[in-house]
C-alpha cells in the first residue's frame, strides 16, 4: 500500500502543497530536455569513428573476390557473414546480411507475407478474413506499428519476468489459425530488460500452433549490449525449433544500429536454409545487393568477435553510469513510497517503470508541460493502450549525465505529485 494512504487529509495537502511549488521551480527553469529514444550519444557514435576511413580506394573486394562497390551479393559478403555469425550463433546458409535497418526487414518480411503468403501459405495473408500477431506487452512500439499499419489485428499478451505468458501463448496459438506471428525481444528486451529463461524459448519452439505458417518475430535487437561482466545467457532460438521439429518457425533480426551508427550499420536476419532460399529469390526482385563496401568497412573495423566484444565493453563505460543515474534517483527519491516499481536491466537501452494504475499518461503530460519529453505514455502497448495506464518507458542513454540528472529529478517529481493528486481526488478533497 502506498505511503499516501497513511497520511491525515492535513499532513497529505501540506505534502502535495510542497510538491507543487518544487514543479513550478522546474517549470521556471524553462528545462528542454529529451528522453523520448533509445539513442545512443554523441560520445557513443565517437567510439565507430575509425568506421569512415578504414577502407582505401584499393580496398574493395571481399573474400570471395567479389567487387564490393558493383552489384550483387543479395545475402552479403562472406566475411560479413563470418563476423557477424557469432552474434546470432548461426550458420553463413543461414544467414542474410542486409541494408542498414533490421526493422526495414521485419516490415517487409511481413509485408511480403501479407502480399504472396510465406512457404506453407495457402494464400497470401492479406487474402484471409483476418490476421493475427501476439504481442508480448509491454514492448517495442514500432513492432506494433508495423501490424497496425498493414492491418494485422494484434493480441496482447502478458510479459512475466522470464518471457510471455507462455499458458495464455500456447492457448491462443493452438486453437486460432488467424494468428500467424509473435513479437518477441528476448535479450534485454524493449522496454522491460527481461531476457527469455530455456524454459520459455523451448515452449515456444515446440508448441503446436493451429497455423501451419506460424513464426516467431525473434528481434534480438540487444544480443551484444551487456551492461555486466557477467551476461545472461539465451538459448539459441533457430536450433531450439530445429530440435522440437519446427525448423522454419524462426525468423531472427540484429543489427549493428547500436554498437555502430544507427541508420548507417549493418542489418542481418537468420532463419532455416529453406526460409532463406524463399527469401532470396524475393530480395532478388527488390534490390541487385545491399551495400557491400559497408559491410566491408564493419570487418575491416570489428576485425573479429573480439573486436567486437571489446567494443561493447567501451559503450557499456558510457552507458553504465547513466543507468545507474536513473535508478539511483528512482530509488532515493520513490524507494519504499510504493507509489512505482523499474526493472534494473543488465543490458539493452531501456528502464520500464510502472507507477499506480491510471497514473502513467498524466505523469508524462505533466513532465513535457516541464521541458522532459518522455516516450508517450501507452506506446508499449498495442494501439497506444496501455489497459492500466501504469507504464512509462526510460531512455537513458542519449542525454548528458547533467541533464538526465535534471530530467530524471522532474520524473520523479511528477510520479509523486500525480500519485498524491490521485490520493487528494480518491478522498474527495
Ligand atoms: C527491439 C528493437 N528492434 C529494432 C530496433 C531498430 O533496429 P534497426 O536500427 O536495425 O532498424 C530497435 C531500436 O530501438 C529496437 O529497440
Amino acid at each position: 500500500m502506498s505511503k499516501l494512504k497513511d497520511m491525515s487529509n492535513t499532513t497529505l495537502q501540506g505534502y502535495y502543497a510542497e510538491l507543487s511549488k518544487s514543479y513550478q521551480d522546474f517549470q521556471a527553469q524553462n528545462l528542454k530536455l529529451d528522453m523520448s529514444r533509445g539513442k545512443p550519444c554523441t560520445e557513443q557514435l565517437d567510439l565507430s569513428a575509425d568506421l569512415l576511413d578504414c577502407l582505401t580506394k584499393s580496398d574493395y573486394k571481399a573474400s570471395n573476390g567479389i567487387d564490393c562497390r558493383n552489384y550483387g551479393g543479395i545475402d552479403g559478403i562472406p566475411e560479413a557473414k563470418e563476423l557477424f555469425s557469432w552474434i546470432l550463433d548461426a550458420k553463413p546458409e543461414e544467414i542474410i546480411i542486409g541494408g542498414n535497418s533490421s526493422l526495414n526487414m521485419m516490415h517487409d518480411l511481413i509485408s511480403r507475407a501479407m502480399l504472396h503468403g510465406l512457404p506453407e501459405s495457402d494464400v497470401p495473408w492479406s487474402k484471409l478474413p483476418k490476421v493475427k500477431f501476439l504481442c508480448p506487452s509491454p514492448g517495442y512500439d514500432r513492432h506494433f506499428a508495423i501490424c497496425q499499419h498493414l492491418g494485422i489485428e494484434m493480441i496482447r499478451v502478458n510479459y512475466q519476468d522470464d518471457g510471455p505468458d507462455m499458458n495464455q501463448v500456447e492457448n491462443l496459438v493452438a486453437s486460432d489459425p488467424a494468428i500467424k506471428g509473435i513479437w518477441c525481444v528476448p535479450k534485454y528486451s524493449n522496454p522491460t530488460g527481461i531476457i527469455y529463461s530455456d524454459i520459455v524459448v523451448k515452449r515456444l519452439a515446440a508448441m503446436p500452433t493451429k497455423a501451419p505458417d506460424f513464426r516467431i518475430f525473434w528481434d534480438n535487437a540487444y544480443a551484444v549490449h551487456h551492461l555486466t561482466d557477467t551476461p545472461g545467457t539465451l538459448l539459441n532460438i533457430l536450433q531450439t525449433c530445429n530440435t522440437a521439429g519446427h525448423p522454419d518457425r524462426v525468423f531472427e533480426f540484429a543489427s549493428t544500429s547500436k554498437v555502430s551508427f544507427p541508420g548507417a550499420g549493418i542489418a542481418m536476419l537468420v532463419s532455416s536454409v529453406n526460409n532463406i532460399n524463399w527469401l532470396k529469390k524475393q530480395l532478388n526482385i527488390q534490390t541487385i545487393g545491399p551495400d557491400k563496401l559497408n559491410q566491408l568497412r564493419h570487418v575491416r573495423f570489428f576485425k573479429n568477435e573480439a573486436g567486437i566484444k571489446e567494443h561493447m565493453v567501451r559503450h557499456a563505460a558510457i552507458i553504465k553510469p547513466k543507468f545507474n543515474l536513473v535508478l539511483d534517483i528512482l530509488e532515493s527519491e520513490l524507494g519504499g513510497e510504493n507509489i512505482a516499481s523499474w526493472s534494473k536491466p543488465q543490458g539493452g537501452y531501456f528502464i520500464s517503470l510502472d507507477t499506480l494504475p491510471g497514473c502513467a499518461k498524466e505523469i508524462v503530460a505533466k513532465a513535457e508541460a516541464a521541458g522532459v519529453l518522455l516516450t508517450p505514455a501507452g506506446a508499449t502497448y498495442p494501439y497506444g493502450k496501455d489497459p492500466e495506464d501504469k507504464n512509462i518507458r526510460l531512455s537513458p542513454t542519449f542525454p548528458p549525465l547533467s541533464e538526465l540528472k535534471q530530467a530524471m529529478e522532474l520524473v520523479a517529481l511528477c510520479v509523486k505529485l500525480v500519485s498524491a493528486e490521485h490520493e487528494l481526488a480518491a478522498r474527495g478533497l
